[in-house]
């Protein structure tokens, strides 16, 4: 059992009592969870049994490609439905994608009604839970419409990881591996040996991975410099996960990141912030963890023109979020084509 505070909330892990203390604090006049099908099945039994009040649930499909207005609008006319109103409390008890849309549909619902995140993947549970972030895709682009709103809290239970598929595990965990890498080099040497996630310690290890993504939101949550440094690996993983959509070849969101950390990790070494022997570190570690896809990543020109496409660009200019060593990130770093193709090339040697 462990508790973080933030700036304007807290996050609890493995504390059943502290949804029920923290829900009769509130004095709602309802209460409302969104799940998914999976979370429908898997978690909301355990929360189902927990809680003191009673409730009602909207389910809806899982998946990224349902993040989007047409599903708020369902939300929002089920909300209404029930009754809900200011006073109400949304629970979202699912991965990043019910974190990212029931908050948005919480904060925007008669002007803002109080959600709290019960966070049941890897992935929503060490990022996407935690520093506000909130929305929804918008025709092809990722998280367009959207706001910045802390939740009035976040209950992280790792054993909803026991159902979680493994794939999903792995894909979260190179969130894991890229807060080491950004903010602490002793927790990057201890997880980028792990391999295994069939018995882990999972609370110290969420606890020490939230610990780094809210050190860096509570000091910068609107974005305007430090917060940048979460962004590592994403700039040429974004474009590499965009390439391989439906494809074939389709690449996990952490799969993409992971490529896109040992290259952007490469453009660190040619800019002379880390040493050769620690991206051939990076780039093992993240072989070891998930393979050595080398069919994955486009031409050049593929994917400069997919990663201008990068909401972080700056007057078309495309910004990097680097390593000015292991454990410290930096940002705002600009890159020549030729180095983009030598960390290509690295990846694929
Ligand atoms: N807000 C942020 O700061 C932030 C940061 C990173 C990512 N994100 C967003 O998070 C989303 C991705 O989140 P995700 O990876 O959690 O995906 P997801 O929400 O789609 O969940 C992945 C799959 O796992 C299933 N699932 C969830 N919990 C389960 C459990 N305990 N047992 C069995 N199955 C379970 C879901 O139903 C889904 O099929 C993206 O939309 C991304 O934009 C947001
Ligand atoms: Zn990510």
């Amino acid at each position: 059992m462990k508790k973080i505070s933030c700036s304007t909330y807290d996050i609890h892990i493995n504390n059943w009592d502290a949804v029920n203390e923290y829900i009769a604090k509130g004095d709602y006049s309802s209460i409302i969870i969104i799940v998914d099908e999976n979370t429908s099945e898997h978690c909301l039994p355990s929360i189902a049994g927990l809680l003191h009040q009673k409730f009602d649930i909207i389910e809806i499909d899982s998946g990224e490609i349902n993040k989007d207005l047409d599903t708020c609008k369902g939300i929002w006319e089920t909300l209404i439905d029930f009754g809900a109103d200011r006073h109400s409390l949304c629970i979202n008890l699912g991965g990043g994608v019910i974190g990212d849309m029931g908050g948005f549909v919480a904060s925007t619902f008669m002007r803002g009604m109080d959600f709290i995140q019960l966070p049941t993947t890897l992935l929503s549970q060490v990022d996407a839970s935690v520093g506000g972030k909130l929305g929804v895709d918008f025709n092809a682009y990722k998280n367009l419409i959207g706001i910045i709103k802390n939740p009035g809290a976040v209950f992280i239970f790792t054993d909803f990881l026991e159902t979680l598929p493994e794939e999903q595990v792995r894909s979260g965990f190179a969130e894991v591996i890229k807060h080491g890498l950004i903010k602490d080099a002793d927790a990057y040497y201890r997880d980028a040996d792990i391999n295994d996630f069939s018995d882990m310690d999972w609370e110290q290890l969420v606890y020490d991975s939230v610990m780094i993504k809210k050190s860096v939101t509570d000091e910068d949550p609107e974005e305007r410099g430090l917060r940048k440094i979460l962004n590592f690996g994403h700039t040429l993983g974004h474009a590499i996960e965009s390439h391989n959509l439906d494809t074939a070849t389709h690449l996990f969101h952490g799969e993409a990141i992971a490529i896109g950390m040992v290259m952007e990790a490469h453009l660190s070494f040619q800019k002379g912030k880390i040493k050769e022997s620690e991206v051939n570190h990076i780039k093992d570690s993240i072989i070891n963890i998930y393979g050595h896809h080398t069919d994955r990543i486009p031409d050049t020109d593929t994917l400069i023109s997919l990663m201008s496409k990068d909401k972080k660009n700056k007057g078309g200019v495309i910004m990097f979020s680097l390593l000015e060593k292991i454990g410290i990130g930096n940002f705002n770093q600009e890159v020549s084509i030729e180095d983009i193709e030598l960390s290509i090339g690295f990846w694929n040697a």
